[in-house]
């Protein structure tokens, strides 16, 4: 149960079974380099390397990536309209005093005009409605104070075994394509996620805004082999949906993988791969 918009908007992340699924096939490694990127870029921007002000982490799920944030931050918010959400948050595992956690939802946010030095959200734009929210922002924000978006998505995989196998590019944004227009049959008008955000950055009314991309390679021990990135996403909530649609995205891309390497015989677990991830932030100052 949720928080319901009045924006009408569909939250994927609504019920206990999609957010279990969503935390347990998330891998840890990412949320790691996704809070690293983030810190670094504030870091750039606030020209400070201390822990100071307060931080609004807008859809901040279950919380993990804010908790990360939260530690260069005197004070932080994490709000997200999911029940759920919020409630693996302040869980009794995950007690963590100089962090408020709130149900709400972004384009209604109950924090006071000017009280907030940076506003994050991460994977979370192409969920809220941006004419409601983008004012919303602009009024917590201090003058001086800094939002920035950011999400990710796999763009290639390399062999980890031999540098002189072809980069796996079309295939990988092939799978990606055919999830997300599924997921998007699934979920409200704007879910544009395969775009990296480029439709909700053209669509911010806001004088200081810049988009960066960047690509970094990602290695990490639980998701190191074609078999392994095989299950993180047929796992994926949504993907049960997808397969009754009559396609598997992601056993076609193990498919390919083991065509363009001539390794048909080999089992995807014993095949080494490196993914490589291109990530975006939109940052509004
Ligand atoms: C992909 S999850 C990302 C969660 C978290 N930021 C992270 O990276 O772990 C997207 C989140 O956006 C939240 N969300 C959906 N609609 C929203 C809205 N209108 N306002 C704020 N958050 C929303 C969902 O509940 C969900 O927790």
């Amino acid at each position: 149960m949720s928080a319901r918009s009045k924006f009408n908007l569909a939250n994927d992340f609504d019920t206990e079974d999609t957010v279990n699924k969503f935390i347990q096939t998330r891998p840890s490694g990412l949320i790691d380099i996704q809070a690293r990127v983030i810190i670094d870029q504030l870091k750039q921007l606030r020209k400070t390397d201390h822990k100071s002000g307060c931080l609004l982490d807008v859809g901040c799920g279950n919380g993990e990536i804010t908790r990360l944030l939260a530690k260069n931050f005197h004070h932080t918010i994490g709000v997200d309209p999911s029940f759920p959400m919020i409630s693996k948050a302040i869980g009794p595992d995950t007690k963590c005093p100089e962090i408020e956690f709130k149900v709400t939802q972004a384009e209604e946010l109950p924090i006071e005009d000017n009280s907030v030095d940076v506003i994050t959200g991460i994977s979370m734009l192409n969920y809220v409605d941006l004419q409601a929210f983008i004012p919303e922002c602009k009024r917590v924000l201090k003058s001086g104070g800094v939002a920035l978006f950011y999400r990710d998505q796999i763009s290639k995989m390399l062999s980890a075994e031999d540098d002189s196998l072809p980069v796996i590019d079309a295939p990988v944004k092939l799978m990606i394509k055919r999830l997300l227009e599924n997921a998007r049959e699934m979920s409200h008008s704007s879910y544009h996620t395969h775009d990296l955000h480029q439709i909700q950055f053209d669509g911010i009314n806001w004088i200081n805004k810049s988009r960066i991309v960047n690509e970094i390679e990602f290695a990490h021990p639980s998701l190191s082999t074609l078999g392994s990135w095989y299950r993180f996403y047929s796992h994926l909530p949504f993907y049960e949906k997808v397969a009754e649609s009559g396609v598997n995205p992601a056993a076609e891309l193990v498919q390919s993988v083991k065509e363009n390497w001539s390794m048909q015989d080999r089992d995807p677990d014993d095949i080494k791969i490196k993914a490589v991830y291109k990530t975006v932030m939109i940052l509004l100052q």
